[in-house]
Parts: C-alpha cells; sequence; structure tokens
C-alpha cells in the first residue's frame, strides 16, 4: 500500500563519520508493523535515482503512529534522504516483508552485526520482557560506530547486552560470532538458565550474509532454532520483479527460490541454502 507518512525526524545522530541518522514517520504504517518488517520510501522526486529504497523498521509505536528508522549513508538515495525536512511528507510503501517471530515465552538470543541491530531494537521492543529473558549479542566496528548506532537506545531498553568491537574500543575485541561460541560454552544459557532444561530457548539474528550464515551453524549446532534477516538490493519491494530472490532448501530437499522482499526478509536460518547459486 503507497502511503504518504509525515517526517517528524530526519537528523544525523553520533558521530558525523558514521553516517547514520535517526528517521521518524508519522502515519499509517505504525498501525499494522511487526518487527522485522519493512518499508520502501521514496527518496526524491526526480527519476534519478529510480528506485526507492528498502529500510529495516526499528520502532513502532502504535499509540503515537509513529515508527522509528534508522539508515546509514551509503550512495545517492541514501544521501538524498538525508536532505528531506521535517514535516515534509514521503512516499512509503508498506510495511511489507515478514518479520520476526514474537515468542511469548523462554529466552531470546538476539546476534546483531552492525546496522543490522536496528530490526532487533524493534523486535526487543515488543516483547513483554517479564515472560521472555532477552539477551542481545552485537559487534561493530569499534565504539565510534556503536554509540552512533544509538547504543543509548538499546541500554534504554533494558535488556542484557554484550557487545564486541574489531579494534577493542568497546566490549570484546573481535567477532560477535565469538562472543556467541562464549556464550553457548557456559554451561548456563545466556540468561542464566540450565541449558538442558531451557527447550523455549531460540535465537534472532540480523547483520552481514557471512556473519549470518556463521551464527546459523553456530545455533544448530547447539540445536537452537535461529532466525535470520536477510539483506538483499530491492526494486519493487512488493515481490513482483523477482530481483531480490534467494536460495532455500525446502523440506523435500530440494532447492527452491524466495523473494526477499515477500516471503523474507526474516527466513529460519536452517532453510536457507547459503552456499547455494543465487
Ligand atoms: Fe521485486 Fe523482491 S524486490 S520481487
Amino acid at each position: 500500500m503507497y502511503l504518504q507518512e509525515r517526517v517528524v525526524e530526519n537528523r544525523l545522530i553520533g558521530y558525523p563519520d558514521q553516517g547514520i541518522y535517526k528517521l521518524v514517520l508519522y502515519g499509517q504504517v505504525a498501525k499494522s508493523a511487526k518487527p522485522g518488517q519493512f518499508v520502501h520510501i521514496q527518496v526524491s522526486d526526480t527519476y534519478d535515482p529510480l528506485l526507492r529504497r528498502p529500510l529495516s523498521i526499528a520502532g513502532i509505536d502504535q499509540d503515537r503512529e509513529e515508527v522509528t528508522i534508522y539508515y546509514r549513508v551509503a550512495g545517492k538515495g541514501t544521501d538524498l534522504l538525508t536532505r528531506i525536512s521535517v514535516n515534509e511528507q514521503v512516499s512509503a510503501l508498506g510495511p511489507l516483508g515478514t518479520g520476526f517471530t514474537i515468542p511469548h515465552t523462554g529466552e531470546l538470543l538476539l546476534i546483531a552485526g552492525g546496522i543490522g541491530v536496528f530490526p532487533l531494537y524493534s523486535l526487543i521492543q515488543v516483547l513483554s520482557t517479564a515472560k521472555v529473558s532477552v539477551k542481545l549479542l552485537w559487534g561493530g566496528e569499534n565504539q565510534e560506530f556503536l554509540e552512533s548506532a544509538d547504543f543509548n537506545y538499546l541500554k534504554y531498553l533494558g535488556v542484557d547486552y554484550e557487545v564486541s568491537t574489531l579494534d577493542g574500543s568497546l566490549g570484546y575485541q573481535g567477532l560477535v560470532t565469538d562472543l556467541l561460541e562464549k556464550e553457548l560454552k557456559t554451561s548456563k544459557t545466556p540468561t542464566g538458565k540450565e541449558i538442558k532444561s531451557a527447550r523455549l530457548l531460540r535465537a534472532a539474528a540480523c547483520g552481514p550474509r557471512g556473519m549470518l550464515k556463521a551464527v546459523t551453524a553456530i545455533c544448530l549446532k547447539n540445536d537452537i532454532p535461529v532466525e535470520v534477516s536477510l539483506e538483499e538490493r530491492m526494486a519493487c519491494g512488493i515481490g513482483a520483479c523477482l530481483g531480490c530472490v534467494c536460495t532455500v532448501r525446502g523440506k523435500d530437499g530440494n532447492l527452491k527460490r524466495k523473494r526477499v522482499c515477500k516471503e523474507g526478509p526474516v527466513f529460519d536460518g536452517e532453510e536457507v541454502a547459503w552456499d547455494a547459486e543465487v
């Protein structure tokens, strides 16, 4: 559904070099948005660049009718997006795609790589933390990046977390997959219960494809079901152009193609054929 949303906020947050912006939209999208879904936003009135930009929903406030989106300037399209002012209307298609499963009990381990943390913010936001124990593992380049990606908001959400940076400037020095291995090596689950009794432990991850592949392998080795949010270039965003397909293995063992914008972006990690040609 094409909607006109009003821009409530569109500003650089954190260190300018990191180029991370927070965009808040007021309108219809918030009414039905789910964690893990995205919106396809028209970044300018011109045909250059022609395409909309798919942006993950990072926060949903149905009472205020607002969704929060974070984006990192990575080219002409996102640069044009930075020029949209407060109170302007933008054309938004959405909410689109299939989001994360929302557990109502048990334990949820979240694993984020870089800006992959943003869709996980919206998942944390809707969880009933009185009933679901949550821990987030988040890896980024360095402290500047993590702080620019609204680390303070993560603290505000009040869930248990651990971070890693490549240069050791904040948290553990190394990859987030190292953190995950460390967490699962202990005899306890990340939130402190014995693994054997925690049958409802599950995981959700978002980040670069290589990281998601490694996270899936680690989780499955530990008998933990994991959902992953895949990133693909998208043209139409509504399942019509087949420009965003990924390869999955069906229950019959055969490879098939699925559209990241429609059947995804969230998939069962076990289902994704990580090494198949797309
Ligand atoms: Fe067109 Fe997914 S972007 S089918």
